[in-house]
């Protein structure tokens, strides 16, 4: 393989789709490859836009606003970071040669959709995954929560993410609020849910696998250490690696993480989420790029899954070796504000084995994530203890005028 340099006639150039603090940090690893980065976001100066070499405010389900900036920009790779984009959009563009699409444009299609990955995985490939149907109307919904999967059960839109109109549902009474909910907040209104049987685990993880090419140029499947997290509200909070896992466990989880993988193909990192009990382990979703929950990796690997994201696209070897434990904690915006300042990093940075991430999101929200705090520590435990604290001394305030 070759790369050229960027900001000229030879450059290696990447396009992001989506701008986010993700894309921010997979933007800063490929510019250390010298690759020319073009940032792409519905809103100006999201964080990749900050570093990016060029950067564009455009619709991205719109299929003809992102083929015109394709066409105008003539990318050699397109690197998706978030769900929502105009898959057809992607199709054209790979079917014509145009630019990799990475992983692929199957990927992102089956991924934007829980039904085309929920069946993929259960159905094709044939993994553990919780019970499971899809509805079109309440009526639907009832029935197949009465007649297949019971109670306690998940209501999500099949086009959502980070938790938005999911709930869970104990009892038949809360079943209608569920449905109006993921009516309301999903991403388009497909008007179908999927509903899960809850599954009682001990305790979940991202399995992060990279596909790359070795030195001799044959796909190679990789694995980071697990990273073990809690969700609140349906988004992360506090992420550490290496989650502590049985043999038995550990080996499931790359199993199925190796087959869901091998079927979507194409080159780059995925989050595996995975749900385990004991030595059982569940297949819950996949995401074809790095995993908010991953952002540990920037304290925990020589190389962090943005490095690993930027090799595998560029078709390099990797290590995905641990350096030490380490843990990450979300810093929430707690107010609804813009042009935010942040109090307390002197607190936050006084031990030495902690870092700090801050977003420079142009707007704040009560539940938006404007940063974050990395530690590392002998063991999870401490370092947990760490990355907790540190982020909560960052405080997200609103400057007043008159001071
Ligand atoms: N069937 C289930 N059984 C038990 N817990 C579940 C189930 N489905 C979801 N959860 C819980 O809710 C969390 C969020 O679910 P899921 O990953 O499907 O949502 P999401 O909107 O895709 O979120 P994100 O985009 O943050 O990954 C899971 O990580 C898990 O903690
Ligand atoms: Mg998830």
């Amino acid at each position: 393989m070759k790369l050229g340099t960027a900001l000229t006639e030879s450059a290696t150039k990447a396009l992001l789709l989506g701008s986010g603090e993700l894309g921010k940090e997979v933007a800063i690893s490929l510019q250390r490859f010298g690759v020319e980065v073009i940032a792409v976001d519905r809103y100006q100066n999201a964080p990749a836009h900050h570093i990016a070499h060029r950067s564009y405010v455009i619709d991205m389900t719109d299929a003809e606003a992102v083929k015109k900036l394709i066409d105008h920009e003539q990318p050699d790779y397109i690197i998706p970071e978030i769900e929502a984009l105009s898959t057809s959009a992607l199709q054209e563009i790979e079917q014509q040669g145009l630019a990799t699409i990475v992983p692929n444009a199957r990927a992102v299609q089956l991924t934007m959709n829980r039904e085309g990955i929920r069946t993929l995985a259960a159905e094709q490939v044939g993994v553990p995954t919780s019970s499971y149907a899809f509805a079109e109307s309440f009526a639907e919904l009832q029935a197949v929560v009465e007649n297949k999967i019971g109670y306690p059960c998940f209501v999500k839109p099949t086009m959502s993410s980070s938790g938005k109109g999911q709930s869970m549902v104990e009892n038949a009474e809360q079943l209608q609020q569920a449905w109006e909910y993921a009516k309301k907040a999903g991403r388009t209104d497909t008007g179908k849910v999927i509903v899960e049987g809850k599954i009682d685990f001990d305790y979940e993880i991202t399995l992060l696998t990279v596909r790359t090419k070795d030195s001799n140029g044959t796909v190679q499947t990789y694995f980071c250490e697990p990273i073990g997290h809690r969700q609140e509200g349906g988004d992360y909070r506090e992420s550490w690696q290496p989650q502590p896992m049985s043999d038995k466990a550990i080996r499931s989880a790359k199993d199925i993480a190796k087959k869901v993988t091998d079927e979507i193909g194409g080159l780059g990192i995925f989050g595996v989420e995975l749900f385990i009990k004991g030595d059982q382990v569940w297949f819950s979703e996949v995401s074809p790029r790095p995993h908010d929950t991953g952002m540990v990796t920037m304290i925990t690997q020589r190389q962090s899954e943005f490095d690993l994201h930027a090799r595998a696209i560029l078709g390099l070897p990797v290590s995905t070796r641990l350096s030490n434990p380490g843990a990450s904690a979300v810093i929430l915006g707690g107010i609804d504000a813009k042009s935010a300042v942040y109090e307390g990093l002197e607190q936050a940075l006084a031990d030495p084995d902690t870092e700090i991430r801050l977003f420079a999101k142009p707007e704040v929200f009560v539940k938006r994530r404007m940063g974050v705090a990395l530690a590392s520590a002998e063991d999870i435990q401490l370092a947990r203890q760490k990355a907790t604290k540190a982020a909560e001394s960052i405080r997200v305030k609103v400057e007043s005028n008159t001071g």
